[in-house]
Formats: C-alpha cells, sequence, structure tokens
C-alpha cells in the first residue's frame, strides 16, 4: 500500500536537499517514528498563563463587527468550528474520555456531514497537534496528483488554460482526509474509529436540520453540483433544500461505517473505492483503484517559529502557511514596536511584510518530495531583516520591481473550514481541510455519497498563469504524478512564554489563510486584543501579485484609505476576508470564537 516515498528525481537534486529529503521520509507513514514527534520543553507550571491584560482596539466608525463582544467561554474543554453539530460531536467525545486528538477526529467526519462544501473524505487537510506533555507533531494529508496527471492536462490544444482544474472529474486529487484523520487517531488518540465516528454516522444516517447558512451555501452551488448529477441529498429532484428542512444522507453514513469498520481501507478499497473510481469513469476522472491504494499520509515536523516571546508552531511544506507565516512575522518582528492597529503605518508595514513572504512563497515552495525548498533561509531572522530592509517608511514597493511579473485580479476565494479543539489536560490540535473550492469539483459520488475536491487547481496548472485564488505561481508547483499541490492552510498552535498553549487558530479562504490568520496572532500578541476583539478587527491581504492591499469593506478608515493609497498602494475593497475559527486560553479557561464574518459554532463545558 505505501508507494516508494521518494520522488523519481532525487537523485537529481543537491545531496544536501537528499539529506533533508530523507529526513522528512524518515518520519512519514502512520507507522513511521521520528521527526513527527519533536519534544519540546515541557509545559509550564499548571495554572492560568501569564497572559497580559487586554487592550480594547479602536476600529474605524461604522465598522460592522464592534470591539467589546464577549466570547463562548469554558474552564475545561473547547472546539470550534464552522459547524455547531460538528463543534458539538467534538465534545461529546470529550466527554465520553476521550482527548482532544479523538476530539479532532470525530469533528472531523462530522464536518463531512454537517458542512459538505468543504468538510470533508472526498478532500484533504492538515493537522498540528501539540500534546500537553509537550510533543509537537504535523501530518499531512493533502490530496496527490493522479498518476495519469499530466503537467500540461488542463491546456486545450492551443495552449489555453481551461476551467477542468476546477469543475468535474478531472480536477480532483487523490483524496487525504480519510488516511490523515485515521493515521492522526491511531498515533494520538485514546479511541477507536468505529467510537470517534459515531456521531458523525449518527449525523448523517439520522440527519440534522439545515441552518440558514448551509441552506445559502446549497442554493449558490445549484448550478455546478446537479450538473454532475441532478439528484442528491443536498438537491432532491434537482431542488435545493431549504433553511429548516433535515439534510439526510444515507449513502455517506453507508460510507462512514465502512470507515469506522475498516479503518482507512474502508476507503481506499472495498465497494467505497469502486464507487469513486465508477464516478471516475461517468466523466472524465482519472483517479484509480492504484492512486487510492497508493495513498500515504505523512507526518512531518511542525515549523517552529518565534513571534516575540511567542512560539508557533504551524505546517510546513506541501502547505505554504508556517513558512509564509513565519516570514511575515519575522519581517514585523525587526521593528522594535509595530505602529498603532489600523494606522497608516500598520496597513503598509504589514502589507508589505506580506507582500515579500508571498513573492517567496508563490515562487519557491512546493511538494518538498519533488522539489528542494530552503526551509531554513526563508524562516530565518536574518533573511527577514534583509527583506525588511526593502520596505521604505513612505511608498509601496510595486512587485514588479520585487518580483517582474502583472498578473489579473483573484476572485474572492470560497471555501476551506478549520477546527480547533481543546480539552482539559491542554492537549491541542489545529485542522485545516478542504475541497478547494466550495462544493469541490460539483462532482459527488454515486453511491457513496460525497463531494470530491477540485484541489488539482493549486498547482500551477500553466506555470506564470493565476489560479483560481489569483496566485501566480512557477514551475516548481507545477503537476507531476504522486505529487502535492501546493497549500497555504496554516494550522497554527501559538504557545505562551511559559510554554502553555495560547492560541489554536487556522482559517479557511485560499491565500488569505495565511495572512488572516496572521493577523489574528498579531492582534492577540502585538496589540493585546481579546480573542474576540481579534477575529472582529478588520483585516487585509497581500499576495504579491496582483499587486494590490486588498480590505474589507468599512474595515479602514477613509483618511487612512487616502494616505495608503498616496503612497503608492492599489487598495482593493472586498466585502469580507477570511474564515477563521480560534481558542484563546484565558484565566480559568478556553474561550472560542467562530468566524464573526460567518457561520460556526464554538462549544465547550
Ligand atoms: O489549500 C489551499 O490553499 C486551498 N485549496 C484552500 C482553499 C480555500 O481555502 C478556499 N476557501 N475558502
Amino acid at each position: 500500500m505505501m508507494s516508494s516515498p521518494f520522488p523519481r528525481s532525487i537523485l537529481q537534486v543537491a545531496p544536501r536537499v537528499v539529506l533533508s529529503l530523507l529526513l522528512a521520509a524518515c518520519s512519514r507513514g502512520p507507522g513511521g517514528t521520528g521527526a513527527s514527534d519533536v519534544r519540546l520543553p515541557p509545559a509550564g507550571p499548571p495554572g492560568d498563563p501569564a497572559i497580559p491584560a487586554r487592550v480594547a482596539p479602536v476600529f474605524p466608525a461604522g465598522w460592522r463587527l464592534p470591539a467589546g463582544q464577549p466570547a463562548t467561554f469554558a474552564p475545561q474543554v473547547m472546539a470550534v468550528s464552522n459547524s455547531p453539530e460538528a463543534s458539538a460531536a467534538a465534545t461529546e467525545i470529550m466527554r465520553a474520555g476521550g482527548n482532544a486528538v479523538d476530539a479532532a477526529v470525530a469533528l472531523g467526519f462530522a464536518l463531512a456531514v454537517t458542512w459538505p462544501e468543504a468538510g470533508n473524505i472526498g478532500g484533504g487537510g492538515y493537522s498540528v497537534v501539540r500534546l500537553a506533555d509537550g510533543r509537537v507533531a504535523a501530518i499531512d494529508y493533502r490530496e496527490i496528483a493522479p498518476l495519469a496527471a499530466t503537467r500540461d492536462m488542463y491546456l486545450d490544444a492551443n495552449g489555453k488554460l481551461t476551467d477542468k482544474s476546477v469543475y468535474g472529474h478531472l480536477a480532483s486529487g487523490v483524496p487525504g482526509a480519510v488516511a490523515g484523520l485515521s493515521a492522526l487517531l491511531e498515533r494520538y488518540g485514546t479511541m477507536p474509529l468505529s467510537r470517534v465516528m459515531q456521531p458523525a454516522i449518527r449525523l448523517a444516517r439520522e440527519g440534522f436540520v439545515v441552518d440558514t447558512a448551509l441552506a445559502g451555501s446549497i442554493a449558490r452551488a445549484r448550478g455546478m453540483v446537479t450538473r454532475f448529477q441532478r439528484s442528491t441529498p443536498y438537491f432532491p429532484n434537482g431542488q435545493p433544500l431549504a433553511a429548516g428542512a433535515r439534510l439526510v444522507q444515507p449513502d455517506l453514513a453507508r460510507t462512514l461505517e465502512a470507515i469506522a469498520q475498516y479503518g482507512a481501507a474502508g476507503f481506499y478499497k472495498g465497494w467505497v473505492a469502486d464507487s469513486l473510481v465508477a464516478e471516475m469513469r461517468r466523466g472524465e476522472g482519472i483517479i484509480t483503484h492504484e492512486d487510492l491504494l497508493r495513498y500515504t499520509p505523512v507526518w512531518r515536523a511542525p515549523i517552529r517559529t518565534n513571534f516575540r516571546e511567542y512560539t508557533l508552531l504551524s505546517m510546513p511544506p506541501s502547505s505554504s502557511g508556517g513558512v509564509t507565516t513565519a516570514e511575515s512575522l519575522n519581517i514585523l518582528e525587526q521593528y522594535p514596536a509595530l505602529p498603532a492597529y489600523g494606522s497608516t503605518r500598520w496597513f503598509h508595514l504589514v502589507g508589505s511584510a506580506y507582500q515579500r513572504a508571498f513573492i517567496d512563497r508563490n515562487a519557491k515552495l512546493a511538494d518538498p518530495a519533488f522539489v528542494p525548498v530552503p526551509l531554513a533561509q526563508l524562516t530565518s531572522k536574518t533573511y527577514a531583516r534583509q527583506l525588511q530592509g526593502t520596505i521604505s517608511e513612505t511608498r509601496a514597493t510595486p512587485t514588479r520591481e520585487l518580483e517582474p511579473r502583472m498578473q489579473a485580479l483573484p476572485r474572492e476565494p470560497e471555501h476551506t473550514t478549520h477546527y480547533s479543539v481543546v480539552d482539559a489536560q491542554g492537549n491541542a490540535v489545529a485542522t485545516t481541510t478542504t475541497l478547494n473550492n466550495s462544493w469541490g469539483s460539483g462532482v459527488w459520488v454515486r453511491g457513496a455519497g460525497f463531494m470530491l475536491n477540485d484541489e488539482m487547481d493549486d498547482f500551477a496548472a500553466q506555470p506564470g498563469t493565476p489560479n483560481m485564488f489569483g496566485l501566480v505561481q512557477g514551475e516548481q508547483n507545477a503537476i507531476q504524478p504522486g505529487k502535492r499541490m501546493l497549500s497555504a492552510m496554516s494550522p497554527t498552535i501559538v504557545l505562551d512564554r511559559d510554554n502553555q498553549v495560547l492560541l489554536v487558530v487556522g482559517a479557511a479562504g485560499g491565500p488569505t489563510i495565511i495572512t488572516g490568520t496572521s493577523q489574528v496572532i498579531l492582534n492577540v500578541i502585538q496589540h493585546r486584543m481579546t480573542l474576540m476583539d481579534a477575529m472582529r478587527a478588520p483585516r487585509i491581504h497581500h499576495q504579491a501579485l496582483p499587486d494590490s492591499l486588498t480590505f474589507e469593506a468599512g474595515g479602514i478608515a477613509p483618511p487612512v484609505l487616502d494616505s495608503l493609497r498616496s503612497m503608492g498602494h492599489a487598495m482593493r475593497q472586498l466585502r469580507a476576508l477570511v474564515n477563521v475559527n480560534a481558542i484563546m486560553r484565558v484565566k480559568g479557561g478556553w474561550e472560542g470564537v467562530p468566524e464573526p464574518r460567518r457561520s460556526g459554532g464554538a462549544v465547550g463545558y
């Protein structure tokens, strides 16, 4: 079942890189040991951490999410996700004696039922874990390109990029979610899969009431899902389920039962795999039984970096999340103190830091099994100092001066999902998972009842041409069989100066995941906001190309906006940026905040 962990090209890369690939390979596979269990110093003394007093922020007049609102508090455990039912699945498992890992896996499978646009078994994701005894780990269950994938598979006869990396059967990478969640549970959980999957199976079999958020999402997906299959549980006879209706998913319940009974093999072998491959054959899909059998999640050492006196643990490649977050925050750390939140200089410096980090992201990061990735350089403070030296105090630096290519505007990103879980012992799990686009490729697997991803679009389907998120990526992220497409997912755990979990955070939103997650971290650490204020604070985004500073409507005071424009920033307005779900340690327990711009549930006790 396990393919060789070494890329075909391993002999072509430099010896130093071979060494790092070997080290990474040592830690892969559910049964392996090694770099996944990187031990940090043990947690600090029990009790409340020395969290500095919070400071009330000032948001622009009329900003639609005013500061000063209370958050959900719980003394022992907390789970936050985009679905209240899925968060409740996590607390159900913890009440039954499970730890945060058991609960996170329960939540992940429940999301596949209750948040089908993004929670999934037909996609992939990443989890970062920090156990109360100091162990940390990261698991990569990103989709991979099928064996029959080719570099130019999304170009038409004229060399023009088609939309087949986004819609339809050809858009899917080989799903990793089931392999990843079950490996995570096996290594760090305490309960069997059959137990932690009970809430998900129950929700699929008995159904649950569709809320307005899900009803809206279903309505928006009508064209893309019914195009491939007229009748699904979300669209009985082609008609979208309305708010208040009950969503019952018997096929999905059977699939989940197969996984609960046989583990990952219940998905990658047997009738579920047969259904997936049959679905591929109905369209022009290329995922085969062999692809499914070869899928293996990879244990990795988390990116470990610090911002001021806090430690961040985040996701290494194949996600760009941890590296790009580290690089951005390292640049900002060069300033002894950041300017006041919301000032012209704040937006300028934070936006300029992201711009530089994204230039590296877009050009240098990719699946480390295929491409040498300069991790140490990109995350070093010395390099950050050099980059900070390129930031002018008075004007925006055009990306074309920093990296000479201009591109089209991105669409507003759609849809991934992040969840955060902590337990009473202080174990913490941050997971981000996705089908990529909302409702993935639009393809629902007949008989097995789940949506398939369109993750192939995260590759540079035509290097130099923007993808769905407007990201202009290079040759290093071109399609190769068996390769993981570069991600921006950034599940992150922040430890305080006593080495206790302070924040468990992550987001959905394509490249804005990185900027949104790191702004919540900055708001808490640097600006000492409460978690609720940190989440409600207006956000910005810069991804190098297109060369614009994106902001939320009403989130920047007009005079500040004028000043930023006069400095040369091309300001681009969106209604909302990023979908973050976070937990923060506070005196006596935890606060949980689901994304105030979206829907979700924080559940604890
Ligand atoms: O892995 C990635 O970076 C993208 N597939 C994430 C997509 C996403 O967040 C869409 N969501 N809102």
